[in-house]
């Protein structure tokens, strides 16, 4: 017999039982959800990804919603177990929902939920952090210093990329990939060529906007330009590296993930690219063909990426970890306090909007489909 699954339990005595898979930061979550006559079950499991036996455990016989994680596995199965204890919503810890088959949900009658918006400026920080990390090859120095290798400042000792006036690619150019845009323009001065499926409208306009305050101010304008293709934002570092700097290029990837998305940077895109490119990844780990981005990391050392996310979560391609031109953090781009409680109250709202006709205007902005 499987083993019971430990919970804790919040307002034992509520009308609406909802489960949540994992603990999640904050009270405010919490106490939405029983101040509004939800009995709550957290589950205690240590294990860090629940499986779907797991999970169909928790649902039990009767749950209204579920809170889960972009580490389970949301499909036919646990959303044809939800609707039959009675269960009508699930939200998703996360703004993606790769993770969720949408039509499967629908077919079954339950109401999906993601939680956009409050991990925009955290998970654009750690796309940055990551940028500087990879172009200033900061955790090679850090590794070097802490060896005990430093014997004395020399002229060569890890140079790595200037971003000032640069270009900056952005892949994506979402909430995310527009915030990321302006922090490396705001913060460096960098032009910027994005590529999304639509026009990032306000992006455009900022860039344009600040650029006539940067002339105004005597200082050289920033610039933007859309690219028809993502191959012209790879190829974009040839274009503008006849002037007197010796440009490189610093790309991060904001997409979704979907089957367009999918290896997305693959070997021929790879080969493009210049070979002292700054490449970040902090949507999810499928839009890189990590094998292929292992050898070209091999091949050409002065090419740096920086990722928060895998291809195999938690695991990484042979050969990734010994690659001094990666720096690898483990899919901690939302990873702030506030964010995270934001999140974990936006899921709350989400499960609540469809048992509460008082939450239901919530729901609307984050939903990705009806009740
Ligand atoms: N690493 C993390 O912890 C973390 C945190 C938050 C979000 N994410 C990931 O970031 C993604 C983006 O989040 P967001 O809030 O900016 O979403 P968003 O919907 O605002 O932006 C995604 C953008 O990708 C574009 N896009 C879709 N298909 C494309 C394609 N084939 N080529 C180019 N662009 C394409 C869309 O048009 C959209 O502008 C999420 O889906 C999620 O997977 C990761």
């Amino acid at each position: 017999m499987a083993k019971p699954i430990s919970m804790e339990v919040w307002n034992p005595s509520g009308k609406y039982r909802v489960v949540s898979t994992k603990s999640m930061p904050g009270t405010r979550w919490i106490r939405l959800l029983t101040d509004n006559d939800c009995r709550l079950e957290i589950c205690t499991d240590p294990k860090t990804i629940l499986s779907v036996d797991d999970i169909l455990a928790l649902i039990g016989d009767r749950c209204d919603g579920v809170i889960g994680q972009l580490t389970e596995d949301w499909g036919e199965v646990l959303f044809s177990a939800l609707k039959r204890a009675g269960g009508t919503a699930f939200s998703n810890m996360a703004v993606g929902y790769n993770n969720v088959d949408v039509e499967a949900a629908n077919s079954n009658g339950i109401a999906v939920g993601n939680t956009p918006g409050v991990l925009t400026e955290t998970t654009a920080e750690l796309a940055a952090s990551l940028t500087l990390s990879a172009a200033r090859r900061i955790v090679e120095a850090d590794q070097f210093m802490r060896a005990g290798l430093y014997d004395g400042w020399l002229p060569h000792l890890f140079v790595g990329n200037l971003l000032k006036g640069q270009t900056v690619g952005v892949i994506g150019a979402g909430r995310i990939g527009s915030a990321y845009a302006r922090m490396m323009i705001e913060g460096f001065k960098m032009n910027l060529i994005y590529y999304d499926l639509y026009q990032a409208t306000r992006l455009e306009k900022f860039v344009t906007a600040y650029g006539e305050f940067l002339k105004a101010n005597g200082e050289q304008p920033v610039t933007w330009k859309r690219a028809a293709t993502m191959e012209d934002v790879l190829r974009e570092a040839d274009v503008v590296s006849n002037s007197v700097y010796n440009y490189t290029q610093q790309i991060s990837l904001h997409p979704v993930l979907d089957k367009t998305t999918y290896h997305l940077i693959n070997p021929e895109r790879l080969a493009i690219m210049k070979k002292e490119a700054v490449l970040v990844n902090a949507s999810r780990g499928p839009v890189i063909d990590e094998v292929a981005l292992v050898e070209h990391l091999k091949a050409n050392p002065m090419f740096r990426v920086g990722l928060d996310v895998f291809e195999d979560e938690p695991y990484m391609k042979p050969g990734l970890a010994d690659m001094k031109n990666a720096v690898v953090v483990p899919h901690i781009a939302s990873a702030s306090k506030w964010t995270r409680e934001g999140m974990a109250t936006l899921a709350a709202l989400n499960v609540l909007a469809c048992h509460l006709q008082s939450f239901r205007g919530q729901l609307i902005s984050r939903t990705l489909l009806c009740c």
